[in-house]
């Protein structure tokens, strides 16, 4: 197994010249501004759910957002512009305080209006979220959608993810077999019980995500993918529930706004829109 998993990366050191066919994705919700949706979004507070959340208020779509900390869910950088940070006043927004591993918290959700489509963009670190949160919480928001008759289902994971393993360039792929090697095991079981639920699914697989505006640039990439803002991801999901013929139901589309370029990780305060030190 390790030397397989040497091989490949050796593969991909040699084959890292770009090989991305990207096709265009063309948003046609936007264009027919006459269907408002009833939205949830679980891990609301999370850099790409926030701009889920303000995006689909700014659409006039009602939102129930659940998170652990409901005082951290502000207006988002990127589509927020000088509002960002703002806490979000709206009264289409219900944000219920809960943990998206407790069915009771889930159910919440659907019992505070009825829900026409769900967007799973759950987050944070293994040592605090634990080594199965997305896994555990994604098959709780599954039963609720069956249980409540909701069918559209976009879940927020990864470049590398799944079969995109070789999408990923070569550093990421790196830190994904070493400190980030228990996030993707949870990574790769949330995508298989989605893939399992019967449900009209969108696996949605962004490539390195920045707080920048919306660029309306979102490229579906079959080779390695470049990077892209959250709030293009978060209109991409958005349009992936709402959208009756959306093209990628039942798929896992690897996004970017920057077709094949490679990109590494940016774990820094910068990429997360944080003031730096
Ligand atoms: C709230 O939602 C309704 C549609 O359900 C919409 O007409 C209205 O403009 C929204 N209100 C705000 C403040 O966005």
């Amino acid at each position: 197994m390790k030397l397989i998993q040497s091989a490949s990366l050796l593969f991909a050191l040699f084959a890292s010249s770009s090989t991305a066919f990207p096709t265009a994705f063309r948003p046609t919700r936007s264009n027919t501004q006459l269907d408002m949706a009833n939205i949830a979004v679980f891990g609301a507070s999370g850099l790409t759910a926030a701009e889920c959340v303000y995006q689909a208020l700014e659409n006039g779509d009602t939102v129930v957002g659940l998170t652990r900390n409901p005082s951290k869910l502000k207006i988002p950088k990127g589509s927020g512009g000088a509002k960002a940070d703002q806490s979000i006043s709206n009264p289409n927004l219900t944000v219920i305080g809960g943990d998206v591993t407790n069915k009771a918290d889930v159910d919440k959700v659907f019992a505070a209006q009825k829900i026409d489509g769900v967007v799973v963009a759950l987050g944070g670190k293994t040592s605090d979220v634990g080594d199965t949160m997305l896994t555990d919480g994604t098959k709780n928001v599954i039963a609720a959608m069956k249980e409540n008759g909701v069918k559209r289902l976009a879940v927020v994971t990864s470049i590398g993810a799944g079969d995109s393993e070789n999408q990923a360039p070569f550093m990421f792929k790196i830190l994904m077999k070493t400190v980030m090697s228990k996030i993707f095991k949870d990574k790769n079981e949330q995508e298989k019980v989605v893939k399992a639920s019967g449900l009209e699914y969108c696996i949605v697989r962004p490539g390195g995500l920045t707080v920048d505006p919306p660029t309306g640039v979102i490229n579906v990439i079959e080779g390695e993918a470049g990077s892209i803002a959250r709030a293009d991801v978060a209109q991409f999901c958005l349009d992936a529930i709402s959208v009756p013929d959306f093209p990628y139901i039942g798929k896992a589309p690897c996004i970017s706004s920057v077709g094949g370029t490679s990109w590494v990780k940016d774990r820094s305060s910068k990429a997360r829109g944080e003031a730096m030190q």
